[in-house]
């Protein structure tokens, strides 16, 4: 794994835009998205720039169970608000949130083919501070394609800073498996701020298992991450 330790955020970001920008010189074709708040000032430098992503497929991680793409704390509508509006892809696949609320294996299973047509040249991942990548909570099974996953306490309360209420969180999420990541020719991880050090000590120096999701990048031939100073400070 090559690590890139940046004095804040903002560089960190611009550091991952010109690897993005390399990338697509080379030829990358598709894209995996995340959301949160890690990669929003990626994407405000990706919007600022002459970068055209118009021959470009994007293919978004993850989507909550229930949301219509017109809601306000949909990932589909995060992605719209925060990239796609200003920057459009010649196509954006977002998990269907709303096929799964009575199918949601039939979205998983759209999903795998979407993914499957369509191999990840570059895949951006932000990192939860138990270690999560995507959705994937501790305990994924590393060969764990898209499926749908039950939210734990932990990472709901997290995301109910996003909520009027924390009862509006949804229980459940689209998401990738951990087998779809790794299956990224690419992969770029960031994370910045002291609350990721952990995450981040674990993902880099620890054991590979399935109790930290991240650590299975440690497997990836090809796995840049990009960390502020805060959250490097517990690598040795
Ligand atoms: C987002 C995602 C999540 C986040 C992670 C970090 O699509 O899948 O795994 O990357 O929870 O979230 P932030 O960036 O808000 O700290």
């Amino acid at each position: 794994m090559k690590i890139i330790i940046t004095e804040d955020k903002a560089s960190g970001s611009k550091k991952a835009f010109d690897l993005f920008k390399g990338s697509i010189a080379n030829g990358t074709k598709v894209i995996g998205l995340a959301t949160g708040s890690t990669p929003v000032t990626l994407y405000q430098q990706w919007t600022e720039s002459d970068l055209d992503n118009s021959n470009l497929i994007s293919i978004n991680l993850d989507e909550y169970v229930g949301l219509t793409p017109d809601n306000d704390q949909s990932y589909h509508y995060f992605m719209q608000k925060n990239l796609f509006d200003k920057k459009p892809f010649k196509h954006s696949y977002v998990p269907d949130g709303i096929k799964a609320i009575k199918d949601p294996e039939g979205a998983s299973a759209d999903y795998n083919r979407i993914i499957a047509e369509n191999p990840i040249d570059l895949q951006l991942l932000g990192l939860g501070q138990n270690g999560h990548i995507a959705f994937n909570e501790p305990g994924t099974s590393f060969d764990s394609v898209t499926h749908e996953v039950k939210l734990t306490e932990n990472t709901i309360k997290a995301n109910s800073r996003f909520f009027n209420n924390i009862d509006d969180v949804p229980k459940s999420a689209i998401c990738m498996g951990i087998a779809n990541i790794m299956s990224a020719k690419e992969i770029v991880i960031m994370a910045f701020g002291d609350n990721k050090a952990d995450a981040v000590q674990k993902m880099v120096e620890g054991p590979v298992t399935e109790d930290v999701p991240a650590s299975v990048l440690q497997q990836h031939q090809n796995v840049t991450l990009i960390v502020d100073q805060a959250a490097a400070s517990k690598l040795s």
